[in-house]
């Protein structure tokens, strides 16, 4: 396994540190928070977190609009709260990895009130700024991700800035040289500091067509989302994008071992074009197919096959099942599939990302769209688009707040804390906890669940089954994803065997030989003879 470097075996886990650990009582989760709950991680047995930005901003996207690329905001600490986190995690074996929010600043960032303040500003071209359209209007037709047009009329300055999201996150103009070698400085200053790598925000945003043309409309559009009215050709994954993730990849690559995940929403074709050509892109543009894939035997198949088949030489896979953008999967397919769910993340070939609280199996809040927080959901109501149902505060204990804070939780806890908690989950057999540090430490003990290859085993019905296969070891994965009982035969394979890990902890240990009967909702792990 040596062959292979630390984020290829590991596995990163994201935070969201508004809602992991809240050490001050202020109802927000901070660093020394996240610091007093490493052993969780340690235990847990991830190799990385990536925190969701931490950076000063005025909290108009919850961070995403940053103020200061260079400072922690007070609500999370201090510089010495973020060398001590680094530390501490350190000395138990976990990275931490940052999130470079790229494509857009705060409006409250210097940078664009400096770019704002005269047309002749010497930072006027950090920003993306453009006449009106001849009958005064926007320049083009391009729409905002949070609803309605992309550019923001400046009644100072008489021309339009560009806004892929909120209108308080102008985008940063890539064109510009000053702008790349700042940003670029951003990365410098971080990976000093010991940062293991950056996940980058909406990599594939990061640059627009130099001439600004109207996107066409999108013939196919079902209404769900107003910014998919329009196809975003002009607008997202330009082909110069290329130009500056081979820029971000080189400041990486000046250190030892550093990684870059890219946000990235395309469909497959389009997304390994970001692992770039000849170590120039991104080490791990982020597979969302487990999130976008409806949760069905034959589908997910077929994504994971075309996906493995499709993989540029060289590449190494990336799973992702939650993030802070979407519902969590224990919502999406139910807790008894969720458990299916991690067994699949865990054992596919590629780097997991596991979304904090998964673990735990925690669920959505259901939370008002009025009362939501989210930009997005206020931004464009009735869309069912807010995101603060997957942003509630980490569970830890059956105490006050989930033992989250001793304040007042900045989001509404769910109503199961008392159930599902990391502490009433610690050390009991069968837990969604437990389950999870056996998945982690099965992996971290057999190269073949890590790093060895992959191979689908052809099944039928709900059933979803693949070899890994590494150093001599070769297992079989099976899982159910239905309700009823299911029976994988492989006569290629013979199937002899023991089951070394169940979702259903009682059936442990037992011998397959010929078959493989599953229960409902069951995966289980085999170590083939
Ligand atoms: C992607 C982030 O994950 C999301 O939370 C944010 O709203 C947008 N980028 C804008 O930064």
């Amino acid at each position: 396994m040596s062959k292979y470097l630390w984020w290829q075996k590991g596995v990163i886990y994201q935070i969201y540190p508004r809602s992991f650990m809240d050490a001050d009582g202020d109802g927000v989760g901070d660093l020394r928070g996240i610091t007093a709950r490493l052993d969780h991680l340690q235990q847990l047995g991830v190799d990385a977190i990536w925190l969701s930005p931490i950076y000063p901003s005025p909290m108009n996207d919850f961070g995403y609009d940053v103020a200061d690329y260079t400072a922690i905001h007070p609500m999370f600490g201090t510089m010495a709260d973020f060398d001590r986190l680094i530390e501490g995690a350190r000395a138990r074996g976990v990275r931490v990895l940052l999130d470079l929010v790229a494509n857009h600043t705060s409006d409250e960032h210097p940078w664009f009130k400096e770019s704002r303040s005269s047309r002749a500003s010497l930072k006027r071209d950090w920003y993306v700024w453009r006449e009106p359209a001849p009958d005064g209007g926007p320049p083009n037709n391009w729409l905002s991700e949070f609803g309605g047009s992309a550019w923001e009329w400046d009644v100072k300055t008489r021309q339009y800035y560009l806004h892929t999201f909120h209108r308080t996150q102008p985008d940063l103009n890539w064109r510009t040289p000053d702008v790349q070698e700042t940003m670029l400085d951003v990365m410098r200053f971080w990976f000093d500091r010991g940062v293991a790598g950056f996940r980058v925000d909406v990599m594939w945003h990061l640059i627009k067509d130099e001439q600004f043309r109207n996107n066409p409309l999108n013939p196919d559009y079902d209404g769900s989302h107003p910014y998919r009215r329009l196809i975003p050709l002009y607008q997202e994954d330009r082909p110069e994008v290329a130009d500056v993730i081979a820029m971000m990849r080189a400041v990486a690559d000046e250190y030892d071992d550093r990684v870059l995940l890219g946000e990235i929403y395309l469909p497959l074709e389009r997304l390994l074009a970001y692992y770039g050509r000849d170590g120039r892109g991104a080490h791990l543009p982020s597979n969302f197919q487990l999130v976008t894939t409806p949760w069905s035997a034959r589908q997910l198949a077929d994504v994971i096959d075309a996906y493995e088949r499709a993989l540029p030489r060289g590449s190494w896979p990336n799973w992702v099942l939650s993030n802070h953008d979407v519902p969590r999967i224990a919502s999406r397919i139910g807790p008894e599939q969720a458990r299916v769910a991690a067994m699949l993340l865990l054992t596919l070939r590629g780097t997991p990302n596991l979304y904090y609280g998964d673990e735990i199996g925690m669920t959505d809040v259901a939370i008002p769209e009025e009362c939501m927080q989210d930009p997005k959901a206020r931004s464009m109501p009735g869309f069912g688009l807010g995101r603060d149902g997957s942003r509630t505060p980490m569970q830890w204990t059956a105490g006050p707040h989930a033992g989250f804070t001793s304040g007042e939780p900045w989001l509404p806890l769910a109503d199961d804390f008392a159930r599902v908690n990391v502490e009433v989950q610690s050390g009991v057999d069968g837990s969604m906890l437990t389950l999870h540090q056996r998945l982690l430490a099965l992996r971290r003990s057999e190269p073949a669940l890590c790093t060895g290859s992959y191979a689908p085993v052809p099944a039928t019905g709900d059933v979803l089954a693949y070899l890994r296969e590494a150093e001599g070891r070769r297992f079989l994965v099976a899982l159910n994803l239905g309700g009823a009982r299911a029976t994988l035969t492989a006569p290629a394979l013979g199937l002899v065997g023991e089951v070394v890990e169940s979702t259903h902890p009682r059936r442990r240990r037992r011998a397959v030989d010929g078959a493989v009967e599953l229960d409902p909702n069951e995966g289980v792990v085999v170590l083939l003879a």
